[in-house]
């Protein structure tokens, strides 16, 4: 038999968490409204459950805060939007394939496009159901990845988009490759080859309302690349792309803190090896934590024996090997720690802090990673008032 013992806590049931502040978010979008002085559109990228951080919550701090309108990479991520109430613009960055247009059109959803089959299927549907949609087709001009790069391709694809009764041609797109490396040629490269397709579709009496290019970086780098409109993804969570882009106009505010608890604490001799494959043998005699947060909630592998938390205001080394659900934590120089302490991961504890980016480099990856890998049993605590929507 069960029996209902009490609500869940907030922050799970295993005391392991992602604290997420709303404030952060709606500040950073107000940075990036005000920087854009009205001359650009905002669009707010909530893709990957807002970059780990919860799409609608984050969608809509970025919204309250002046955005104008939400990216997606994929339909399913649109639908979602829609199922929580968000009426807002969005468009699906990626592709959608021709047996998901009803859902699109069904959903409101504005669609990336780059081949004739899917707007072909587009055309077909909407004149079938009567109803309208937006679409943004797809240039590549040096990402290599999805999009047109043929220019006559392009101008054919939006000539037959014109034809079409009920498909509103609103916006032509590219995405950089290197708008965060430290040469900017590749990504004027690019903006030159984005302008020549432009160029040419107005040679050809066709005027798309939103040309867009930038991402964060973009941004924040190249105001001249503005255009009609931004794709700002990253940096509203408050992380840099790169280092290239800390700009003094862009005090960013980290959004999301990884914490956890205390579960277990052990003295641990001299030579005593901790955790899988033995790899941590203490030199001395230490006091060993354990922490009910693994790699399958997000916790790279790669952060085994370099990875550090704080405990108490005081930074701590990981000890071993991460496992799938728990991790060791070398505790030793903060003797009076309990069972039950809060663990920073990253964030703030104290006078203390530890940076995304500083996660990622021990990680050998990027700050996008860390923020997208926090997995689904890792509960979001909200906080921070970003007014109703
Ligand atoms: C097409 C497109 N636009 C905009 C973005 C936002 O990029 P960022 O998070 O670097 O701002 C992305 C993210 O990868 C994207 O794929």
């Amino acid at each position: 038999m069960h029996s209902i013992t009490g609500e869940r806590p907030p922050t799970g049931y295993r005391h392991t968490w992602a604290e997420i502040s709303l404030e952060a978010i709606a500040s950073n979008t107000r940075l990036f409204k005000s920087s854009l002085g009205g001359h650009a559109a905002l669009m707010a990228v909530v893709k990957a459950n807002g970059y780990g951080h919860g799409a609608a919550e984050a969608a809509r701090a970025a919204l309250n805060a002046g955005a104008d309108r939400l990216g997606v990479a994929i339909l399913d991520e649109a639908v979602q939007l829609r199922s929580a109430s968000i009426g807002h613009p969005v468009l699906v960055l990626g592709y959608t394939p021709p047996d998901s247009v009803r859902a699109a059109i069904d959903n409101e959803a504005d669609l990336t496009v780059f081949s004739d089959d899917v707007l072909e299927e587009i055309v077909r549907q909407t004149e079938t159901l009567r109803k309208r949609v937006r679409i943004h087709l797809k240039i590549d001009t040096g990402m290599n990845r999805i999009g047109l790069s043929d220019p006559d391709a392009v101008l054919a694809l939006a000539r037959r988009a014109m034809l079409a009764r009920f498909v509103e041609l609103e916006g032509v797109f590219t995405h950089f490759a290197d708008a965060d490396g430290e040469d900017p040629a590749y990504t004027w490269r690019q903006f030159r080859t984005f302008q020549s397709v432009i160029r040419l579709l107005e040679q050809n009496g066709i005027q798309i309302p939103l040309k867009h290019c930038c991402n964060s970086a973009a941004t924040m780098r190249y105001p001249s690349m503005h255009l009609d409109m931004v794709r700002v993804g990253i940096a509203l969570y408050g992380l840099h792309p790169s280092s290239h882009t800390r700009l003094p106009a862009y005090p960013l505010q980290q959004a999301m803190q990884l914490k956890s608890r205390i579960a277990d604490l052990r003295r641990s001799p001299e030579g005593r090896p901790v955790g899988y494959g033995c790899t941590f043998v203490p030199e001395r005699d230490s006091l060993i934590a354990a922490i009910p947060i693994g790699y399958a909630d997000g916790l790279s592998r790669q952060l085994s024996n370099k990875g550090v938390a704080l405990v108490q205001g005081v930074r701590v080394p990981f000890a071993g090997r991460v496992c799938m659900d728990q991790t060791m934590l070398d505790v030793t120089i903060a003797p009076y720690a309990e069972v039950g302490d809060e663990v920073t991961l990253f964030g703030t504890s104290g006078n203390e802090s530890i940076a995304i980016d500083e996660v990622a480099a021990l990680a050998n990856t990027i700050n996008y990673e860390v923020v997208c890998a926090v997995g689904s049993r890792v509960p979001r605590i909200y906080t921070g008032e970003t007014g109703s929507m």
